[in-house]
This record gives C-alpha cells, sequence and structure tokens, in this order.
C-alpha cells in the first residue's frame, strides 16, 4: 500500500508520569491535506503536535509518518513552537540557514543562505537577517521561526498557533503566504495546524479536528468544504460558513461546560 507523506495516528494514549494527557487518538491526514486541530486550552494540542514531531513518545498506540514509525524528532517534519524557539547567539539568517544545512546536507553554503534570505524576505524579515533575535519583536522572532520551518521544504509541517503572536495585519499577510506555499508545493506539504481561532481554521484548513479537555481526545471532526481560493470577505459573508462555525462554537462550548462541572 502506498501511503505517499501521509500522517498516521493509531489508538493514541499519553500521560504525563500519571496524568493522563491523551486518550484514545485516532488522526489520518493525507498527504497534502491541511488539517486544523481546534481545542480548548490544556486539551493537549501541543502535547499531540510534539508527540507527531518525535519530541514525545506515546504511552500507548502508534504514529507513523509516509508509513513509518516516527522514532523521534527529523527533518521530513518541519515544527513551528508555540513559543518561537530561535538560537539567541545566531543572527536570525544563520538560524534559517542552520536548520536548512541540517534538514539538506546536500546543499551548498551560498545556496544555504540564499534559501535563508529569500524566505525571510517572504516573511517580511529581509532587513532583519543580520540581526539577532533579542534585536527583534516578539511578533518578528515568530515570523522568522516560521521562515524557517518554510526553508526546510520538508513533507510534512507541525505548527502550533504559530500567528499567535502576529499582529492581525502580519497575521493575515502569513496566512495567506502559508496557503500559497501549501498549494505551490509538488506534492503539497501535508500540514497540521493547532489554533485556538475557528475563524483561522476555516480560512484556512481541508479539515478541522476539534479536541476537548479532561482527557485530551477528538470530539469532533467538520470537513471544511469551501472552495479555494478562499478570500476573507466573501467567506465571512457566507451563511454555510456561519453555519459550520456555530457548529464548531458550540462543541468547544459544550465541553469546556462539561470540564467546569466536574471541577
Ligand atoms: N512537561 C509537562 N509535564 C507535565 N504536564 C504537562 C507538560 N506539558 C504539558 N502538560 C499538561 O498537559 C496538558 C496538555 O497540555 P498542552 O500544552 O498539550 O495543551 P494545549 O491544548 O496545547 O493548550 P494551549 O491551548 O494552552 O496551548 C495540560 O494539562 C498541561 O498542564
Ligand atoms: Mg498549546
Amino acid at each position: 500500500m502506498t501511503t505517499g507523506n501521509s500522517l498516521r495516528v493509531e489508538g493514541l494514549a499519553f500521560a504525563y508520569g500519571d496524568r493522563e494527557i491523551l486518550r484514545g487518538i485516532e488522526l489520518n491526514v493525507a498527504e497534502g491535506e491541511f488539517v486544523a486541530l481546534l481545542g480548548p486550552s490544556g486539551s493537549g494540542k501541543s502535547t499531540l503536535l510534539r508527540l507527531l514531531a518525535g519530541l514525545e513518545r506515546p504511552g500507548r498506540g502508534r504514529i507513523t509518518a509516509a508509513g513509518k514509525p516516527v522514532a523521534g524528532p527529523g527533518p521530513d517534519r518541519a515544527v513551528v513552537f508555540q513559543h518561537y524557539a530561535l538560537f539567541p547567539w545566531m543572527t536570525v539568517a544563520d538560524n534559517v540557514a542552520e536548520a536548512v544545512a541540517k534538514a539538506h546536507p546536500g546543499l551548498g553554503r551560498a545556496e544555504r543562505r540564499q534559501r535563508a534570505w529569500e524566505h525571510l524576505d517572504r516573511v517580511g524579515l529581509g532587513d532583519a537577517a543580520p540581526r539577532h533575535p533579542f534585536e527583534l519583536s516578539g511578533g518578528m522572532q515568530q515570523r522568522a521561526a516560521i521562515a524557517r520551518a518554510l526553508a526546510l521544504e520538508s513533507p510534512f509541517l507541525l505548527m502550533d498557533e504559530p500567528f499567535g503572536a502576529l499582529d492581525p495585519i502580519n497575521r493575515a499577510k502569513l496566512q495567506d503566504l502559508l496557503i500559497e506555499v501549501w498549494q505551490r508545493g509538488r506534492p503539497r506539504r501535508t500540514v497540521v495546524f493547532v489554533t485556538h481561532d475557528v475563524d483561522e481554521a476555516l480560512l484556512l484548513a481541508d479539515r478541522v479536528v476539534v479536541m476537548g479537555a479532561s482527557p485530551g481526545r477528538i470530539i469532533a471532526e467538520h470537513v471544511v468544504p469551501f472552495a479555494r481560493p478562499r478570500k476573507r470577505a466573501a467567506l465571512f459573508g457566507e451563511t454555510a460558513f456561519h453555519e459550520l462555525r456555530e457548529r464548531i462554537a458550540e462543541a468547544l462550548d459544550a465541553d469546556t461546560l462539561a470540564g467546569l462541572e466536574v471541577v
């Protein structure tokens, strides 16, 4: 069976010590599919992403990427963390170029630097490339982390609230850039994108997976039926958009209320 660059999560359970965090997670993401993970704070979205990235090991169950068990982090799975992680001792350009070097050892120094500058330029950081992360604002550091992940040109892209620290204008620009880069991919990258924002999920994703808390589990899934390219103004005006948004918000609210009643 050919799986392409698909992600498969089967019967996944995870605990920190004796604290159950994730239970019974079943998730398949097809090659080239863009899946948004939505859920309340603490529902285990970041934990699930860390498991996909190979930074944590499942307590139970199996995770495969392109048909192979995930045994640790790898250059096939670029990650943007919720809290941007740049090396403070390197310039922004070197942060990106180093990551490219790790993922593509065959590329020459000039090519790596070229690719780093290109991607930094695309996120609006061309001028900031020679500076160090501490000289940049939080939003700029986040954009640098996004440029680094895109520059890897890896088949899988795992993003944890990547636009959370951005102002609305940069957020919209980066959403458009991400979709453009993703649509241009041959084959398209397989994306798992964590967000708190239902509108963002419906703007970007092919499918929305909703998680509930205590323990973290999948409580709903919705295919996002809207044609691409999606234009914000038109999309946000559609009745079907509002209906789907409402259904997702209801699932999230019901889970949050159930959680409060347990406390
Ligand atoms: N290193 C850790 N040790 C122990 N518990 C942890 C650790 N990291 C996370 N947790 C717990 O795991 C649960 C899930 O956390 P996680 O960060 O995955 O949630 P999240 O859905 O990403 O939340 P948010 O939306 O706030 O980012 C939380 O209850 C959290 O306290
Ligand atoms: Mg998180």
